[in-house]
């Protein structure tokens, strides 16, 4: 059975250690488990190329799986699709909010995506492509 969520965080140079994601990745896991939520995965990204906002976490929503066609066109695309919600500067505190918003009651929450890139000069390695 695939699973109704993917949530992939970044362990990438910036993300990982630098900024020491795997303590998120530890944190989704806890509250995933405390909260009895079986349809989320937890997955790694080796970098999403978003580093000065980092560190990122993408979510990914499974779409709903309709019943196959009987008939497929041979040039119809097969693609599985989905939503993607991309948070960034993420922090322990915000994991609670994301597992309790998005993951449990399927509320995006906003206020963490897109956030703007972090200043150069705070001790942040390359891309974003503002350089
Ligand atoms: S290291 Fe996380 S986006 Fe590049």
């Amino acid at each position: 059975m695939e699973r109704k969520y993917k949530v992939r965080v970044c362990r990438g140079p910036s993300c990982g250690d630098e900024r020491h994601s795997s303590s998120l990745a530890e944190e989704f896991r806890r509250l995933l488990a405390a909260g009895d939520l079986p349809d989320v995965e937890m997955q790694w990204q080796s970098c999403y190329g978003r580093c000065r906002r980092g560190p990122n976490v993408l979510v990914l929503e499974a779409r709903e799986q309709a019943a196959p066609p009987k008939f497929v066109l041979a040039t119809q695309p097969l693609t599985r699709g989905g939503k993607a919600t991309m948070y960034n500067h993420v922090t322990i505190a915000d994991v609670g909010e994301i597992v309790s918003e998005h993951l449990a009651a399927g509320r995006p929450v906003r206020r963490l995506m897109e956030r703007p890139p972090r200043q150069s000069g705070s001790g942040d390695s390359k891309k974003d492509g503002e350089e």
